[in-house]
């Protein structure tokens, strides 16, 4: 039997083109590991430039058709800030290291652009992720109420550092 190539993360494009197919992925991978709920237009209208900080993760089985199991969408924000619009990857891929990967080939891009720091924002409950953060440098700046649905949330920022 022919082993399973495991996944890789390419650059992706913008989300204003992207088929329905890999927009319909998209929704499904943010409403399974986030449980928010986004609509085609809202996917579509998040500024994310044709850029390293645009990154998708595919399976790719041989034969088949790829599939999109993760991203990493930054944009630029303001000044020197580049902001992360969204990160997310399958639980079946969730703690492998592409989280890891794909955080420092963005760092790499970032750097190279001339931002100094990155911000994003976090589920107050989603405390794996505040951790994740945390030790690339982050901190909580500000708490944001009525950001999330479901309930409180964090605005961190820190500087840009590539982990290991
Ligand atoms: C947050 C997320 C993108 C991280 O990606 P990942 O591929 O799971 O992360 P990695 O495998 O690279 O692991 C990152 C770290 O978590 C640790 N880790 C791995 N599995 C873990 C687990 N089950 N519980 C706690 N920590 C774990 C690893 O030791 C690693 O440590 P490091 O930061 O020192 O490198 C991913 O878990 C995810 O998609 N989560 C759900 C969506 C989400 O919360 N997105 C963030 C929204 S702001």
């Amino acid at each position: 039997m022919r082993a399973v190539p495991p996944p890789v993360w390419n650059q992706g494009i913008e989300p204003k083109n992207m088929s329905s197919a890999a927009c319909h992925q998209v929704r499904t991978l943010f409403l399974n590991e986030t449980g928010e709920r986004y609509s085609d237009i809202t996917v579509r209208h998040l500024p994310i430039p044709n850029w390293e900080g645009n990154l998708i993760l595919t399976d790719s089985t041989p034969n088949a058709e790829s599939h999109i199991i993760g991203l990493l969408w930054a944009t630029p924000f303001k000044d020197d800030i580049v902001r992360v619009a969204a990160f997310v990857i399958h639980s079946e891929q969730q703690g492998k290291g592409l989280g890891a990967e794909a955080w420092n080939r963005f760092v790499d891009a970032a750097l190279k652009e001339g931002y100094k720091q990155v911000q994003l924002e976090v589920k107050a409950s989603n405390i794996r992720a505040q951790r994740f953060y945390e030790r690339r440098g982050m901190t909580v700046r500000k708490h944001l109420e009525g950001y999330y649905q479901s309930g409180m949330g964090y605005m961190m920022r820190g500087p840009l550092l590539h982990y290991s």
